[in-house]
C-alpha cells in the first residue's frame, strides 16, 4: 500500500516525541494504519540543535509553511505551537493546498478553528486535533466518535496537566509554587509562555474545543469565563485539606438550562474538590474528563495529559486515522451545521 507521507513542523518536546514514537514502533503502526508511515519533510528554527533523534533523513525546510507545498507531503504535522503566527500561516496553507492537517495546538484551533475546519472540509482534507486536549488521553475521538450516539448533558475534568502538577505536588510536598512551576517545566509540561497555563487560558482553549463537539455548538472561546491557579498559596491547599477537599483547577462546560432552552456555559476555575470524588485522586500531570451521556451515562477518561510520550501518542493515532480514511469532520458536524448558542452568563 502507499505510504502516508508526512511533514513535521516543530522538531520540540512533542515534535521530537513523535519521530521516536514513529521509530520505535513502526512496524505495528504501519500494521494498524494498513500502511507505512513516512517523515519526508522537518521544519523548526534551528536547524543545528541537538535534539536527540537524527533527522538526517528528512528533507530540511528553513520556512515551514514551504512544507506545506512539497509534492512529497501527504499530512503537514504542525507543533509548533501558538494561535497566529507560522503555525497558523502553515495550517492555513497546507489545507488550501489540499493537504491532511494534524496539530496539537489547541491554542490556534480554539481561536481560529472554525475556519481551518471551513477550509478543511471545501478542500476535502482531514483536520485532526486529538494531541490538543488533554495528552494521550483519546478524548476527542471518544466524544466525537465513541460518544456521537448521546446528548451530551455535562463535560468538566482536569484539563491542564501543568496546574495539576503544581496542585498535586503543593498538596503533598508543601512546596512553593514557582519552585513546581520551575519543574513542571523542565518536564516539558508547560507551555512556551507558562501564563497560559498557570491563568487558566489553556485549559479554556482545551474545554471550548470539548464544548464545541460535545454540544454541536460553535467554537467559542472568549465566552469561557477563566480564572487560574496562580493565586493559591500553600495555605489556601492546607486549609481545604483541613475542610476535606482538594484544589484543582476543573474546567466545566453545559450547554441547557433547566428549562430545556440552550445556552453555553463554559468556566475555568479553581474547585474545592471532596478527597472522596474521583477527580480528587488525579495527582501529577494526569487529566480527566468526564462527559455525561444521555445513554452511555457518566464517560471518565484518564491519562497523562502532558509530556512528550503521550502527546505523541495521540499525534500519532491521527495519522492512524488519516491512513485509514477514517475522517470524520472537525467538530462532529460540518462547521456550517454548528450551532450558535447565546453564552450563558458565568455570573462573574
Ligand atoms: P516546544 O518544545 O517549545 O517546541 C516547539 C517547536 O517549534 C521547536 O522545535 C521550535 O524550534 C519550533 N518553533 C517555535 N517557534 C518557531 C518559529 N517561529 N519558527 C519555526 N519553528 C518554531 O513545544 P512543545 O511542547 O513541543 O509544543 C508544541 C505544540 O504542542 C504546542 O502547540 C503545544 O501547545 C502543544 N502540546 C504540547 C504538549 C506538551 O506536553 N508539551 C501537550 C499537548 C499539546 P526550535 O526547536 O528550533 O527552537
Ligand atoms: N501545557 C499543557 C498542560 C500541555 O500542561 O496541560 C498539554 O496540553
Amino acid at each position: 500500500a502507499e505510504t502516508l507521507r508526512i511533514a513535521l513542523a516543530g522538531l520540540g518536546t512533542v515534535g521530537a516525541g513523535v519521530i521516536r514514537l514513529l521509530g520505535e514502533n513502526g512496524g505495528l503502526i504501519a500494521q494498524r494504519a494498513g500502511r507505512p508511515i513516512e517523515i519526508t519533510a522537518v521544519s523548526a528554527r534551528d536547524r543545528t540543535k541537538d535534539r536527540g533523534i537524527d533527522i538526517s533523513s528528512y528533507a530540511w525546510e528553513d520556512d515551514m509553511t514551504v512544507l506545506a507545498a512539497r509534492e512529497d507531503v501527504d499530512v503537514v504535522v504542525e507543533l509548533v505551537g501558538g494561535s497566529d503566527g507560522p503555525a497558523l500561516a502553515l495550517a492555513r496553507k497546507a489545507l488550501a493546498a489540499g493537504k491532511d492537517l494534524v496539530t496539537a495546538n489547541k491554542a490556534m484551533v480554539a481561536h481560529h478553528g472554525l475556519e481551518l475546519g471551513e477550509l478543511a472540509e471545501s478542500q476535502g482534507a482531514a483536520m485532526r486535533y486529538e494531541a490538543a486536549v488533554a495528552g494521550g488521553i483519546p478524548a476527542i475521538k471518544g466524544l466525537g466518535e465513541g460518544a456521537a450516539a448521546n446528548r451530551i448533558e455535562r463535560i468538566y475534568g482536569i484539563l491542564n496537566g501543568t496546574c495539576n502538577y503544581i496542585l498535586s505536588e503543593m498538596e503533598s510536598t508543601g512546596r512553593d509554587f514557582a519552585d513546581v512551576l520551575g519543574e513542571a517545566q523542565a518536564l516539558g509540561y508547560a507551555e512556551a509562555d507558562p501564563t497560559f497555563d498557570i491563568e487558566g487560558v489553556d485549559a479554556a482553549h482545551k474545554l471550548s474545543l470539548l464544548a464545541a463537539l460535545a454540544f454541536g455548538t460553535r467554537l467559542d472561546f472568549d465566552a469561557v469565563a477563566t480564572t487560574g491557579i496562580s493565586r493559591i498559596r500553600a495555605a489556601d491547599i492546607a486549609q481545604a485539606r483541613a475542610l476535606g477537599y482538594v484544589i484543582r483547577l476543573i474546567g466545566l462546560a453545559d450547554c441547557e438550562n433547566a428549562d430545556g432552552s440552550r445556552h453555553l456555559f463554559q468556566r475555568v476555575a479553581p474547585y474545592l474538590v471532596p478527597v472522596s470524588h474521583p477527580l480528587a485522586g488525579v495527582g501529577g500531570a494526569t487529566n480527566a474528563v468526564v462527559a455525561e451521556g444521555n445513554y452511555s451515562g457518566r464517560l471518565l477518561f484518564e491519562g497523562a495529559g502532558a509530556g512528550d510520550g503521550p502527546t505523541a501518542s495521540a499525534v500519532v493515532a491521527d495519522l492512524i486515522d488519516i491512513a485509514r480514511g477514517n475522517v470524520p469532520p472537525p467538530f462532529s458536524l460540518p462547521v456550517s451545521q454548528l450551532e450558535a448558542s447565546a453564552p450563558a452568563d458565568p455570573g462573574n
